[in-house]
């Protein structure tokens, strides 16, 4: 080849045309390669301009696949799908190019036993001889892929010039490969932070713990994502059990102060004489025992939220030095002179009817304007039937999991008796109850005499009470006998054996309780 570029003598114009049209096509390569985010497109623009202007036939840009594989990545004037051909390194033509990092030339690809056809050129091209150049494309020194292209085969025809212009061409494609490759490492770098930073919100963002969808509850949640953004000094009002101090947490980790400290003081459990220093915190010498200063709740809360939990309970002095504090947003530490800025954001809770304790006077009326900014009622459970099952679900779940039970549901009577009862003490009642149940159940369902006597009554059992025992016995051999067969979706002697009996004990059982097993077969 070289000694045929020597003795051939261009002339003059003859080998200047060759170059200059060398020159524009890179112009024009570098102008594709950057002219799109899309690297195939570009990719392919390229062999396109190699088919205008250098008369390629064919021409394949492959490259290596994270699993170590050549595939093709773009092709002009191939049959079939271009994508679906791929190469091992050191295989065919391509792999060895890609393998030694050299280019390779095939003047006539009929003599050329190692040329592998997969590529299926164009049927008009099938007969005709043709020449094939494949050039490495190096990024960082290793080959990551091939560009190669056939010409018509000339017997004249010399490669080196071609031979070099093409490893330029492959060097800008290698440019372009990079640049792809970095944006691509930092679209996945954000695309993986901004998975992370969404997970984190949405675990901060979300109610999780809170369950329910009940009318009420839905507007409990859009309350607190109406305040959660802003500054409001919150009210959160409701019987004892209601979930205030989980709406308090739920309106603090939605807020922007989030990541900043959530303190509570439980005002009924402070003893007077204490509160104040509690909350405000002392000075060194304020008082006997008072040896260093000590940060009060509202100091510790700084940027965050302080959560006043039964603020119905706080005395009259303390009243009036958080009610400078909500006015002012400052105070002094106890024995102190130094005025203090406090930052927090204020929520409060309390199951008192605050308008009445202001009849009698035991609650400040100034301090209650100033804390009723925004109140949000939390409706007593017997209010809101529909949550009653979500929660005993999730309770169930919860507890199973802590006292590693395996019980699966509540069968229906006892369903019925939890929702019958009234529910006094609301969810927390309901969450000791579950708990009890739990603990007491022995196998895999929650049975009625698994709830607390509370619920037993006329009223809530429908069945049990003003019975005679032998009655009430009868009416839970039949429950057990039905949940049992439900297990054993009908099979009668499958369920004598669950209940340790026999199958005629259980089929005159059956028969006696007018129980239809095949209802529950399938
Ligand atoms: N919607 C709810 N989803 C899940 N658990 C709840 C819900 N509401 C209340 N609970 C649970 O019930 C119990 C009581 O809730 P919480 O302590 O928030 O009630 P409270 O209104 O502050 O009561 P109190 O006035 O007696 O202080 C907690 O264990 C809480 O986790
Ligand atoms: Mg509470």
């Amino acid at each position: 080849m070289s000694t045929a570029l020597k003795t051939r003598k261009a002339a003059p114009g003859e080998s200047q045309a060759p170059e200059i049209r060398r020159l524009a096509s890179l112009l024009e390569v570098s102008q594709a390669l950057s002219g799109t985010l899309n690297l195939k497109s570009a990719m392919h623009n390229v062999l396109e301009i190699l088919a205008r202007h250098h008369g390629a036939v064919r021409g394949i840009v492959s490259l290596l696949q994270p699993d170590g594989e050549l595939r093709v990545e773009a092709s002009d004037g191939i049959s079939g799908s271009p994508r679906a051909v791929t190469y091992q390194l050191g295989e065919g033509i391509t792999g060895r190019v890609v393998q030694s990092g050299k280019p390779i030339v095939v003047p006539r690809v009929s003599r050329e036993p190692a040329f592998l056809h997969r590529a299926a050129r164009r049927p008009e091209l099938a007969h005709q001889e043709l020449s094939f150049i494949c050039v490495p494309i190096v990024l960082n020194r290793r080959a990551v892929g091939a560009l190669a292209i056939d010409l018509k085969f000339d017997p004249a025809r010399t490669f080196n010039r071609s031979v070099t212009f093409l490893g330029v061409v492959a060097s800008l494609i290698a440019q372009a490969v990079k640049i792809h490759r970095l944006i691509d490492e930092d679209k996945r770098r954000l695309v993986d932070e901004n998975t992370h930073l969404r997970q984190e919100l949405r675990e901060r963002y979300d109610f999780s713990n809170l369950i329910g969808s009940s009318g009420p509850m839905r507007q409990i949640y859009e309350q607190v994502t109406q305040v959660a953004g802003t500054n409001t000094t919150v009210l959160v009002r409701g019987e004892s059990g209601t979930g205030k101090e989980l709406i308090a947490h739920a309106l603090h980790y939605s807020s922007l102060r989030a990541s900043k400290p959530f303190v509570k003081v439980s005002c009924a459990a402070l003893p007077e004489s204490l509160i104040e220093s509690e909350l405000f915190g002392y000075e060194k010498g304020a008082f006997t025992g008072a040896e260093a200063r000590k940060k009060g709740r509202f100091e510790l809360a700084e940027g965050g939220t302080l959560f006043l939990d039964e603020i119905g309970d706080v005395n009259l002095a303390t009243q009036v030095k958080l009610l400078r504090v909500l006015q002012q947003r400052e105070f002094e530490r106890v024995g102190g002179t130094e005025t203090v800025k406090a930052n927090v954001r204020l929520v409060a809770a309390t199951n008192k009817d605050l308008e009445r304790a202001i009849a009698a006077g035991s609650f400040r009326e100034d301090l209650y304007y100033r804390l009723n900014v925004f109140t949000m009622f939390v409706p007593p459970l017997r209010e809101r039937k529909a949550d009653l099952l979500l929660l005993v679900d999730h309770f169930l779940e919860k507890f199973a999991r802590e006292h590693h039970r395996s019980i699966r549901r509540i069968s229906t009577p006892a369903i019925d008796m939890l929702a019958s009862y009234h529910w006094p003490g609301n969810v927390r009642e309901l969450e000791n109850t579950i708990e009890r149940a739990v603990l007491m159940c022995d196998g895999e369902v929650i049975h009625g005499h698994h709830l607390p006597p509370s619920l037993q009554t006329a009223e809530a059992s429908g069945t049990i009470t003003r019975v005679s025992l032998k009655d009430a016995v009868s009416a839970y051999e039949k429950d057990l006998i039905q949940d049992t067969l439900k297990t054993a979706r009908g099979n009668c002697a499958k369920a004598a054996r669950l209940l340790d009996t026999t199958e005629r004990i259980l089929n005159y059982k059956v028969r006696k309780h007018g129980i239809d097993a095949a209802r529950f077969k399938g």
